[in-house]
């Protein structure tokens, strides 16, 4: 008979807690540690079925521990997690093999130097890495997004190990193959992201653009696309208001990205952050209902699908 395995993730937010839901309901143990986490994650934790457990017990109960968090946080949590695994040894013993073993993936949205900062974390430990990336919306009865994965070249074992996770609901996918290593995983995300979160930038900041000029200008944009470019109308109808209350969490994954890519082209992203950046506090201001900006992404949105619905009609 074969032991389950036991994951630990951190943290419940609205990714950590849906692929914690998928592992509980296909009959596993989840912990996770909600030290200083917000009564939402704590909600979101219990809803989920994961067990709160100490930090420096996840070392020792854990197989898995699967990092999915704020990308700012990615490399302290890391180092964290190392810390509590040598503190359960009184921190006088550096094994280098243990009965217990435990990996550590990153599932965060990091580039790949990020990842590899991240992986140095655990050199010469006996802490396997995984190097992940998550493509894709929250996991739902409906719904898998992809959970690509990379390791070591050397270490194909520990890719293996993960990819048996989809076992459990989760859909992973690894990236084998020539040169594939740690980094792959994340470069494949910020790629997929740069051009995704990318459009709908874009599409934000020409809107935002031709209504400073004139109201009356955004009107001829929307008209035009209409006409010129129905597909980019209709992707602006669902990718603007849902990037919304998002966009917070974008501006870290547009610099990460523009990290990535690197000088000269990498300017884009860093001018997506900013944009991403002014949406948020667009988002913050005007009571509820947002500041200028988000009124006229919401009103152009609004008008471009009622001139959508009566071309079809
Ligand atoms: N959501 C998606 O659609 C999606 C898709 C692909 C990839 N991802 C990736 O998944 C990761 C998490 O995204 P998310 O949407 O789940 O974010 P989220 O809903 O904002 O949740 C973040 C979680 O991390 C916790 N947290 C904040 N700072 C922490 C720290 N220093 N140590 C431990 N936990 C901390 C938060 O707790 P508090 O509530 O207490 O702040 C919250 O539970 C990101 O790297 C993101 O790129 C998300």
């Amino acid at each position: 008979m074969s032991v389950l395995p036991v994951v630990a993730i951190i943290a419940p937010g609205a990714m950590g807690s849906a692929v914690a839901k998928r592992l509980t309901t296909a009959g596993l143990t989840v912990l996770t540690n909600l030290d200083g986490r917000s009564p939402a994650s704590r909600a979101r934790a219990h809803d989920a079925g994961m067990q709160d457990v100490p930090l420096s017990d996840i070392p020792l109960k854990a197989n898995w521990v699967l990092s999915i968090l704020p990308p700012s946080d990615a490399l302290s949590f890391a180092q964290k997690f190392r810390d509590a695994y040598y503190s359960h040894l009184g921190n006088t013993a550096r094994p280098t093999s243990t009965s217990h073993q435990v990996a550590f993936a990153d599932c965060n949205a990091v580039n790949p130097q990020t990842v590899k900062r991240i992986s140095h974390t655990f050199v010469n430990t006996p802490i396997k890495f995984i190097d992940a990336g998550i493509i894709g919306g929250p996991p739902n009865d409906d719904y898998d997004p992809v959970i690509y994965a990379s390791a070591d070249a050397q270490d194909t074992a520990v890719l293996d190990a993960f990819e048996r996770l989809s076992k459990y609901g989760l859909k992973v996918s690894p990236l084998r193959g020539e040169g594939a290593g740690i980094g792959d995983a994340s470069a494949l995300k910020m790629s997929y992201a740069g051009i995704s979160k990318g459009i709908t930038g874009l599409c934000t900041t020409m809107i935002l653009a031709a209504n400073a000029s004139s109201p009356a200008t955004a009107q001829a944009l929307l008209h035009e696309l209409s006409a010129s470019q129905p597909s980019i109308l209709h992707r602006i109808t669902t990718s603007v208001p849902s990037m919304l209350p998002k966009a917070y969490r974008w501006v870290g994954e547009m610099e990460e990205i523009s990290e990535f890519v690197g000088d000269g082209p990498g300017k884009i992203h860093e001018g997506l952050a900013r944009l991403y950046e002014r949406i948020e506090k667009s988002i913050k201001a005007g009571e509820g209902e947002g500041g200028e900006d988000v009124k006229v992404l919401k009103k152009f949105a609004e008008d471009a699908k009622k001139v959508i619905d009566g071309k079809t009609k």
